[in-house]
């Protein structure tokens, strides 16, 4: 097996998961890793697990390099069960090894794998000095668990934010400057935009912390994708405008439609905000996935969405996906409804209100259609999605 460094005597020992496709409900197309850190110092360290069915491999790569029972410090930066589970397998080997996480990291250690445990909880600021080399730890509650928390290298200036700055990509390459870029932003905006989405204030307010913390930040190693070493402040840039919701010029228009009306209101809606110069990205909810949805809509600045009536009450597609979103609360966007019915309506309304109940801004003159379009409502649609892209110009 190849060792891997990170950093003189700092190894990534972590494990590719080239096949998985659905992450708890996120599609992972590229697959993902696992990554672990193993630092080698006078006492060693290993920065989090990786999933259980994976555990073989991650001892077999410490055995390699220090052998596991030379193991003196497991550091669980975050509890979820894809970087901690392999932790009671390799507590039962190294058996000399502490195990250090946050106050939260313990209690929800000790509930997921007993209270035979041995952790030492630790908070921001606290150091553990490993010979030349020291850790400090920073606190990151909610992100994205309270458990969650920071490790950072003092005397080689590496960061390890576990999920933070991470991407769901199964890659040969370990390194940011080894993969294509627009791939890997894409993929960390995905990441982002589905998982630290609803988080957006305190990942800004983290970032400043960290900023005022005053310290160099030479490599950013996360727990999901390849490591930041050519240019860390690439991602800490993006996810500051992220966490600001800084919008481009673009529309998202995601729809679902039973006999084709509302899907021909969808195309001539897209036709007027694209005559208006505004970027248009179009999505059928039963034939797109809703992780992609949601990496368009991270940086659009305007949702349109739109539903047929099915038994006075919005397309089930359509209310999957307004209940996803909701939970990840995108910042200032507008967000357009429409819709066809045959007779008694109710989709529009109830899109409506469920959207400003979350406290989105809802545009107030949503367009409805009996039955199939005629050549005027056709009209109409175009009309609306031109009015749609003029009150953009505002935002
Ligand atoms: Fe990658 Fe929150 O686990």
């Amino acid at each position: 097996m190849v060792k891997i460094k990170i950093s003189e005597d700092i190894f990534w020992v972590g494990i590719v998961d080239w096949d998985v496709r659905d992450f708890h409900g996120y599609l992972t197309e590229h697959g993902t890793t696992y990554n672990a850190y193993l630092i080698v110092d006078e006492k060693t360290a290993l920065v989090d697990t990786v999933k259980y069915p994976f555990h073989e491999e991650l001892v077999e790569k410490i055995n390699e390099i220090i052998g596991l029972e030379q193991l003196d410090y497991i550091v669980i930066n975050h509890v979820e069960m894809d970087h901690s589970s392999a932790l009671p397998y390799i507590i039962k080997e190294a058996k000399n090894a502490k195990i250090v996480a946050s106050k939260k990291g313990k209690e929800s250690l000790t509930k997921h794998y007993g209270e035979n445990l041995a952790i030492e909880a630790v908070k921001t600021g606290d150091r553990l000095k490993l010979g030349k080399r020291t850790l400090t730890f920073i606190e990151a509650p909610m992100l994205h668990w309270p458990d969650s928390m920071f490790t950072y290298v003092v005397e080689d200036a590496i960061l390890m934010p576990n999920d933070a700055f991470g991407q769901h990509l199964a890659t040969s390459a370990r390194f940011d400057d080894e993969v294509d870029e627009a791939l890997l932003m894409r993929e960390a905006a995905k990441y982002y935009a589905n998982i630290l989405m609803p988080l957006s204030e305190l990942v800004k307010s983290k970032i400043q912390e960290i900023i005022d913390m005053k310290i160099p930040i030479r490599i950013i190693a996360p727990s999901h994708g390849v490591i930041w070493r050519s240019n860390p402040v690439k991602i800490v840039e993006a996810y500051r405008r992220w966490s600001e919701g800084v919008p481009k010029d673009k529309a998202v228009i995601v729809y679902d439609s039973m006999w084709g009306s509302t899907a021909m209101m969808a195309r001539a809606i897209a036709d007027g905000i694209a005559s208006q110069g505004v970027e248009v990205k179009f999505f059928k909810l039963r034939e797109s996935d809703v992780t992609e949805i949601v990496t368009e809509i991270l940086e659009a600045k305007a949702v349109v969405v739109g539903s047929p009536t099915l038994n006075n009450s919005m397309f089930p597609a359509v209310s999957a996906f307004l209940t996803y979103v909701t939970g990840l609360k995108p910042k200032g966007k507008l967000w357009a409804f429409f819709g066809s019915y045959g007779w008694g309506g109710g989709a529009v309304k109830q899109m409506m209100e469920i959207t400003k109940k979350a406290g989105f801004e809802v545009y107030e003159s949503p367009l409805e259609v009996r039955y199939v379009p005629t050549s005027s409502e056709i009209k109409e649609c175009l009309n609306f999605g031109r009015s749609i892209a003029q009150k953009m110009k505002s935002y």
